[in-house]
């Protein structure tokens, strides 16, 4: 049989990662799919960077390739969303079936996307959109189709849990870590989207969306970045027993479902705490299976490139099915998505560490505990720390049991008016992810 032919936008990292993963594996990957993948045509600004283009037709015009009537299957991997949307869209009026890393698109577009593609009869394929190299889309919409998903939570940005980890085991500064993760290619094009949590945030919109059967709804995500975690912060939730992580994490509950990317601390025990550098892990929590951990490298070429091939080999394979019978987008057939509302942060409920600094005098902690006390918020732990050389403020941090969101932001509020608080209260939620 002929090998199908694939257009290629993009060879930039997971481009090229691509094109060399195709070439090296051809064998293997003929053998899986029935038939072989080759790549036919590519687009890029520039000639590629890291990888051997022979035999590939190239292009400057990205809409060559979707244009292309030789091209059976499109692969966007230029990244941004506007130019991206547009060329998924052709390509799927002109009956391509498309596969993409795009998680940005994917976050703010795939419902457009996918009802575009179902009245077309083609796929839409993006497991690379999530957590690199990790199969969790194939393992949530596919192999846990039997279960009630409980929550996720998931170390989903590896610029994050790299730099997180520089800072935690080689004391690196923030910008020194940020541009090692750009260097080594794990970094979107704008860095802004990692270290704000906006990448975290579309990926957790798709997670979120598969796991419990509602449309993508990326505006209504709760999301914080990882600037204002300190070298200091790192080193008294060690000193707890607990690792800070950048953390995706989605529950449904009675009230609705909580949606919210931040910085987390972790109890050190926990598997998923572990989890360092550009590494991913993603803790599913189904009513059937329990608690399962899927790990691995969440960006870079080949890790992407091993999901883009692994959609390509799935798209190839069902080919020549009836669209009607394939696995739907969103895991959920499309007229049974739900609409269960997102909890505004507010009603969200969890546990704190807060950091205070605070003169060193009488009475400042007997006034937040009292803050606290009239609020119902429960102090597990509480630790005052010596003076720094020359300082006269203290650091204070407190865990405190779980309460909602809103009254902790009134107890901050009051906390920080206190004539003795020197500054702003650092705040980190704190989730135990047990069963
Ligand atoms: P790169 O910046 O390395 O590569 C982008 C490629 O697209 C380059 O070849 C670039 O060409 C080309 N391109 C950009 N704009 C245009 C345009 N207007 N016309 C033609 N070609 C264009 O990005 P990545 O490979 O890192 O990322 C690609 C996608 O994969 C993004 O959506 C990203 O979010 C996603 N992703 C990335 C991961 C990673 O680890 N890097 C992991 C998972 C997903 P030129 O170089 O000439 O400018
Ligand atoms: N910038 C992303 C990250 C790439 O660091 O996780 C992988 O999606």
């Amino acid at each position: 049989m002929k090998p199908v032919n694939v257009g290629l936008l993009g060879l930039g990292t997971v481009g090229g990662g691509t094109v060399n993963v195709l070439r090296r594996n051809a064998h293997e990957i003929t053998r899986r799919a029935g038939r072989g993948i080759r790549v036919s045509c590519a687009a890029a600004r520039d000639r590629p960077r890291d990888c051997n283009v022979e035999g590939i037709r190239f292009s400057r015009d990205p809409y060559s390739v979707v244009d292309d009537p030789d091209v059976q299957i499109v692969v966007e991997l230029i990244g941004g969303v506007e130019l991206a949307r547009e060329l998924i869209l052709r390509a799927i009026a002109n009956g391509r079936h498309v596969v993409t890393a795009n998680k940005a698109l994917i976050a703010r577009h795939g419902n457009e996307l996918f009802a575009a593609a179902r009245a077309r009869g083609v796929m839409v394929a993006f497991e690379a959109a999530v957590a690199g190299g990790i199969p969790i889309i194939k393992a949530i919409r596919e192999g846990l189709a039997g279960n009630r998903i409980e929550w996720l939570a998931g170390i989903i940005n590896g610029t994050c849990n790299y730099m997180l980890s520089a800072m935690r085991e080689e004391g690196r500064e923030f910008d020194e870590a940020l541009a090692e993760a750009q260097r080594l290619g794990y970094a979107e094009a704008d860095p802004a989207f990692d270290v704000d949590g906006i990448d975290a945030a579309h990926k957790l919109t798709i997670l979120a969306s598969i796991a419990f059967g509602i449309p993508l709804q990326f505006d209504r995500l709760h999301v914080e970045g990882i600037r204002y975690i300190t070298r200091t912060d790192v080193v008294y939730a060690e000193e707890l027993g607990y690792r800070i992580k950048h953390l995706g994490f989605a529950r449904a509950t009675a009230q609705g479902i909580e949606l919210r990317v931040h910085p987390t601390l972790i109890p050190h025990r926990r598997l998923i705490a572990n989890v360092d550098g550009v590494m991913n892990a993603v803790l599913v929590n189904g009513d059937a299976v329990g608690p399962t951990l899927y790990y691995g490298a969440g960006a870079g070429a080949e890790p992407t490139a091993s999901a883009v091939v692994a959609d390509l080999v799935d798209v190839v394979r069902v080919l020549t099915s009836d669209p009607e019978n394939r696995v739907p987008h969103l895991a959920f057939q499309p007229d049974a998505l739900a609409d269960t509302p997102i909890l505004p942060m507010e009603a969200v409920e969890t546990a704190y560490y807060l950091r205070l600094q605070a003169l060193d005098q009488p009475g400042v902690l007997a006034d937040v505990t009292r803050i606290l006390g009239e609020r119902g918020i429960s102090i597990e732990a509480m630790v005052q720390k010596e003076p720094a050389e020359g300082q006269d403020d203290v650091s204070v941090i407190l865990l405190t049991h779980r309460v909602r969101e809103g009254q902790m932001n009134d107890a901050i509020q009051h906390i920080e008016r206190l004539q003795s608080v020197t500054a702003p209260v650092t705040r980190i939620r704190v989730e135990g992810l047990g069963r």
